[in-house]
């Protein structure tokens, strides 16, 4: 298996730029595409001309009345096509959002042809310093996303009980964000909890040649924290430096991946 290699710079940008990074790779015209956890708008989809672009996600509507070009409500774990239907399968911001990630790569090689590729860029996943990933949190009105406001410390939910982050968030927060922070963070299903190495061992476990497993630790964005007072943050300091070196595997937010299921027929990518 190639490994792992940190790289520079945001990864798990939008949309669009995971497009770009994309075809820039793969040579889609003509191909059948699975989109795993999203929908791309058609016409941006269209400039790359594949054949067919199909997009699965349990949020999507069942929509579009041409087979090639659909959105349909569904779970990457069980992918409604026969095997080796498609050429690639394509993911923005998703794989971290995605419980039992084993199954679904295991049905992203079933239905991918031999010679085809998962190009996947995603994060921040949940070792990551902010992998509480506050999203659409909402309270009192408002809605509170981690890359606007800031309101889990470094690692705090790698460290703390549930319980011990509520009795630290309420010295700045009023008690009923607290409460809808902590319970989003270790309660919600919206984020998987996989950490750098889990994902590391789903690779090796999952049947396909990784040709690229990058990450990142550039935060892009900058946010101010409440002015917390925590008689814990001993808890912090200790586990890090129990972590040693290995902290460096809880430093990598973003993750890229592009892994091809093996076959004599190799698909062309762009070089
Ligand atoms: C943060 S959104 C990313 C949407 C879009 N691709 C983007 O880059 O903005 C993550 C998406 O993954 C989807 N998702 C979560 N679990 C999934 C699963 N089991 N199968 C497919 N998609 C899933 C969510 O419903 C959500 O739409």
């Amino acid at each position: 298996m190639t490994s792992f290699r940190p790289v520079e710079g945001g990864l798990a940008t939008s949309e669009q730029d995971v497009f770009t990074a994309f075809t820039a790779i793969a040579e889609v015209r003509g191909r059948r595409v699975l989109e795993i956890g999203g929908c791309l708008p058609r016409e941006i989809v269209q400039r790359a001309e594949p054949a067919a672009w199909i997009s699965l996600d349990p949020r999507n509507p069942d929509l579009g009345n041409d087979p090639n070009f659909r959105s349909l409500r569904g779970n990457a774990q069980l992918v409604p096509f026969p095997d080796e239907s498609f050429d690639f399968v394509f993911s923005s911001n998703a794989f971290h959002h995605i419980s039992a990630l084993d199954s679904a790569l295991f049905e992203m090689r079933r239905v991918l042809r031999p010679g085809g590729l998962v190009f996947a860029n995603f994060g921040p996943i949940w070792s990551a310093p902010d992998g509480s990933h506050v999203e659409d949190v909402t309270f009192g009105g408002c809605s509170y996303n981690f890359w606007e406001q800031r309101f889990i410390p470094d690692w705090y939910h790698l460290v703390y009980s549930c319980r011990e982050l509520y009795d630290i968030l309420i010295t700045a927060l009023g008690g009923g964000l607290a409460q809808a922070l902590v319970e989003y963070v270790y309660l919600s299903s919206w984020i998987n909890r996989l950490e750098f190495d889990d994902y590391e061992r789903l690779l090796h476990r999952s049947g396909l040649e990784v040709e690229t497993f990058e990450g990142t630790s550039t935060v892009d964005y900058v946010s101010p924290l409440p002015p917390y007072n925590n008689p814990l943050q001993w808890k912090v300091d200790q586990w890090m430096s129990r972590k040693g070196q290995r902290l460096e595997r809880y430093r990598y937010r973003d993750l890229k991946l592009v892994l091809r299921r093996r076959g004599t027929a190799r698909l062309t990518a762009r070089r």
